[in-house]
């Protein structure tokens, strides 16, 4: 018999036990998720995205179905972080997961503020974003001009005590002139993709499906487009890239690793079936071991283009 391929994987400094974590959004602060299984299972949490204050998010309707994904408005709803050092980080240390404090901001200066207090109460990294769709401050605002996008990732980096990644959006024209500019701004990491934006309208009412018009999309649609910004990106920096968007199954996630992802993150997929994630991890483990590897992190970057 085969001895079992290693899984764990280096994401920026920080060891996954196994490559699939959960993506910020999709997971909550896995509460709900942690009836399902043990989420010691998983190799990290990307939690709910952080803002300084307290947020309700937009209103409904804010999610809508699409072929093969969803469009959501969510807006950043979460108690703020405050709120989650002192209530929700405790119940995820409990678990053997790395955590991943998801934050956004209104100026590079509430990132600053944030990552101190992040880094203080003990998560393991920050993942800073700059690619939200669905606020007006803040969030994309950064995401889609590189000198911005530099200037937070510099306040993120003083102000943090652990790696910083930087989640970018593929609503650009080139992910690697972002992904360029928080390198050299001393980002550790960077994931994508966020969501794509995009719109559905009811042709009787005449109104589009989302009350804020426009929401952002994800899940099995979007994957082709992750696949090809991770590789672009991957030949554009060295630093560790968390590749995500439209994973449900482990040769997705194979396709982001070969692509050049350290790393992978699962989000729509779990709305459909909680286990999918644990279905991502097995499924990664298969192919590697029927590939003859025995890390998993063999297949990063091995991808053979024409
Ligand atoms: C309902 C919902 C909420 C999300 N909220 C956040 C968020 O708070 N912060 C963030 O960085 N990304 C957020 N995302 C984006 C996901 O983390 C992920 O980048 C994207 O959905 C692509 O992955 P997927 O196709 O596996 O869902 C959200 C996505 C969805 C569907």
């Amino acid at each position: 018999m085969r001895n079992a391929v290693d899984l764990r994987v280096d994401l920026a400094g920080v060891e996954l036990k196994n490559p699939v974590v959960m993506a910020s959004g999709t997971f909550g602060f896995g509460r709900e998720y942690g009836q399902f299984y043990d989420l010691s299972e998983l190799g990290g949490i990307c939690v709910k995205g952080l803002t300084a204050a307290p947020r309700e998010g937009n209103p409904p309707p804010r999610i809508a179905e699409t072929p093969m994904g969803i469009l959501n408005s969510v807006g950043l709803q979460n108690p703020g972080v405050d709120a989650f050092i002192a209530q929700e980080l405790p119940f995820l240390r409990q678990y053997d997961v790395k955590v991943i404090a998801n934050i956004s901001g209104n100026t590079p200066e509430e990132y600053g503020e944030m990552c101190e207090k992040l880094s203080e109460a003990g998560v393991d990294m920050i993942e800073v974003n700059i690619s939200c769709p669905n606020v007006k401050a803040g969030g994309l605002a950064y995401g889609t001009r590189p000198e911005l996008a530099a200037e937070v990732t510099r306040m993120a980096k003083e102000h943090s005590a652990v790696p910083v990644m930087v989640k970018l959006s593929p609503n650009v024209t080139d992910i690697t002139e972002i992904a360029r500019a928080v390198a050299d701004a001393g980002a550790d990491a960077v994931s994508l993709i966020n969501t794509l934006r995009g719109m559905r309208i009811d042709i009787a009412t005449r109104r589009p499906i989302l009350k804020m018009n426009t929401g952002g999309l994800s899940g099995p649609a979007v994957l082709p487009v992750a696949v090809r910004m991770v590789w672009e990106v991957a030949g554009a920096v060295n630093i560790p890239i968390l590749g995500m968007g439209g994973v449900a199954k482990g040769e997705d996630a194979a396709q982001l690793m070969l692509a050049g992802a350290c790393a992978v993150a699962v989000g729509t997929a779990c709305f459909a079936d909680p286990y999918a994630p644990l279905k991502v991890r097995d499924g990664l483990a298969k192919i590697a071991g029927e590939q003859g590897l025995d890390k998993v992190s063999g297949l990063t970057g091995s991808v053979r283009p024409w």
